[in-house]
């Protein structure tokens, strides 16, 4: 999609148009006729509306929580007018939610219609709502159309009135949407086109062309030289060869002088861009490095999932091209980072490799040594991602000094029985206040956490009989919460988020402004967090 900024008049403005109405102060403005008037206020006053008349008029599916929020289409050829009415006066994160889901309302709407560019205004409406709106478009106009023969639709144009935003707010939220984009790409590819080889491939390719961002990429010698025992284990069934991917932005160093100053032990910002110039600062892992402590976002990239010698039933395997989901947030959420330059050090570790059950597959019973000397106990060998993610903190832990070390992963069906598909299953370690920044900003993008509690009495359930830890609970009571204590052993004393997205990553069909599979979810999260910083 090609977006711009324009002058926009409602009343004169002679191509297809969605226009935004919140406040009815702004009823002056309206660039409706005296029946269109009268359609939309007995909408708005929830009586029925004048529906007849020499126009067609169409309307789309109205709400029935408000009368304030729903989408009228008005057929006003050779120009159309996509009317979208919504209830301002509501909380300012509930209110941008409910524009994104109309915008979704609308996008269907501009499909059936086959309108291919469309601009966008409003009277009485807030920049961020018009943001929301924009935002919404763009992330239902995502379909995974690469295999397809046929063309598909999407909306090429979208002219935005420049009263909202400036170029650059406008260009920063496009380059998110763009890593959205590739994020849920990467998610929705198949096992077949993109192995663990594959995407470090991608990833590297992509660092190369971003300013300030370092890729590093370990093959299986190296990784068999880290004793990354967990991620070997889970490889060694599959003909595909692991990687390890270290990817590093540091939009601390390289700040001019004057710039910046150090507050209580940490570089904050004073005002300003800050510039992380390649070539102006080197990230050296453990050594003391410029800029300060990172945060490190860890990834589940277990490209195909499918369970390994304990083998999924029946049509549990399905969808599990999206167990590397994490993986593909996380990288996503430093490429946002680094195409913004956000002045913050954040460091991705993705563990990559497929779970199959091969001639020489890791199998229950099996015991592995962790990279930081951890033995864990297989259980089952579908309880993969902890043991490839557990390798990946321990490697953090011991390498970054971090900050915080958050990880996302698909890591537990759990997960979605006890919360379904509205949300992330949240637990931490010593990141008490850390958690507490990711649930506003979740509020605020509509990617919600819900916090598991941490208490000690789970420890007990992944104690085992032979090695320091087994793999999986001994009852399948509380496995998410057992999965993030697993985790969490390994991230020792340093403030851990868990983030387990098995039930958002992936939607089996069409949710809210989403088409049924990726939704590349926890990137808008985990960027508003680092923003936060
Ligand atoms: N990748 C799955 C979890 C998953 C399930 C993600 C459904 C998305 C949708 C994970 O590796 C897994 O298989 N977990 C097991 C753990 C169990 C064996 C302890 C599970 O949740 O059943
Ligand atoms: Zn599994
Ligand atoms: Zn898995």
């Amino acid at each position: 999609m090609i977006y711009s900024l324009q002058d926009i008049n409602p009343k004169t403005y002679e191509g297809d148009m969605i226009f935004m109405y919140g406040d009815e102060s702004a009823e002056r403005v309206l660039p409706l006729g005296k029946r269109e008037v009268e359609l939309v206020k007995g909408k708005r006053s929830g009586e029925r509306g004048v529906e007849s008349g020499e126009r067609r008029v169409e309307n789309g599916e109205r709400r029935a929580e408000s009368g304030k929020d729903f989408v009228v289409a008005f057929d006003r050829l050779p120009s159309r007018l996509y009317f979208v009415s919504f209830d301002s006066e509501r909380k300012g994160a509930e209110v941008q939610e409910r524009l994104r889901l109309l915008a979704a309302e609308v996008l269907r709407l501009l499909e059936r219609d086959g309108v291919r560019e469309v601009a966008l205004c409003g009277e009485g409406t807030l920049p961020e709502e018009v943001a929301a709106m924009v935002e919404g478009l763009t992330l239902a106009d995502y379909s995974f159309d690469r295999y397809k023969s046929k063309e598909c639709y999407h909306l090429e144009r979208l002219a935005v009135s420049r009263v909202f935003f400036s170029e650059e707010e406008l260009e920063s939220q496009r380059r998110l949407w763009n890593r959205i984009y590739w994020c849920r790409e990467w998610v929705n590819m198949p096992v077949a086109d993109l192995n663990a080889e594959r995407f470090a491939e991608e990833l590297e390719a992509v660092a190369k062309d971003l300013e300030g961002v370092r890729c590093t990429v370990m093959d299986r010698k190296k990784i068999e030289s880290l004793r990354m025992g967990g991620l070997l284990g889970v490889n060694r069934g599959s003909v595909d060869e692991p990687r390890f991917v270290v990817l590093e932005y540091d939009g601390c160093a390289g700040a001019e002088s004057g710039e910046w100053r150090v507050e209580s032990g940490e570089w904050r910002a004073e005002s300003g861009e800050r510039r992380a110039e390649s070539g102006e600062w080197r990230v050296e892992s453990g050594e003391g490095a410029p800029g300060e402590r990172p945060i490190v976002l860890v990834g589940k990239g277990v490209m195909y999932d499918t369970g390994g010698l304990n083998i999924k039933p029946e049509d549990y395997m399905q969808e599990m091209k999206s167990d590397m989901a994490g993986a593909a947030t996380m990288a996503s959420v430093v490429f946002a980072a680094a195409d913004n330059r956000l002045p913050v050090r954040v460091v991705a570790l993705l563990p990559l490799t497929d779970n199959r059950p091969g001639g020489n597959a890791y199998a229950a019973d099996d015991i592995l040594t962790m990279y930081d000397g951890t033995t864990v106990e297989v259980v089952n060998t579908d309880a993969e991602g902890r043991l490839i993610l557990a390798d990946a903190i321990a490697y953090g832990v011991k390498n970054y000094n971090p900050r915080v070390i958050i990880d996302a992963a698909t890591l537990t069906g759990a997960a979605v029985r006890a919360i379904s598909t509205f949300g992330i299953a949240a637990m931490q370690t010593n990141a008490e206040r850390e958690l507490e920044m990711l649930k506003i900003v979740g509020e605020e993008v509509h990617e919600r956490l819900v916090e598991f509690p941490m208490w000690r009495e789970y420890d007990e359930l992944i104690r085992s009989e032979y090695a320091d830890l087994r793999n999986c609970g001994t009852t399948p009571q509380a496995g998410t919460i057992t999965a993030g204590k697993f985790l969490a052993h390994f991230a020792k004393d340093v403030p851990f988020v868990h983030l387990d997205i098995a039930g958002v990553a992936y939607f089996t069909k069409a949710q809210g402004y989403y088409r049924a599979g990726a939704s590349g979810y926890g990137t808008r999260l985990l960027y508003g967090f680092l923003q936060m910083q």
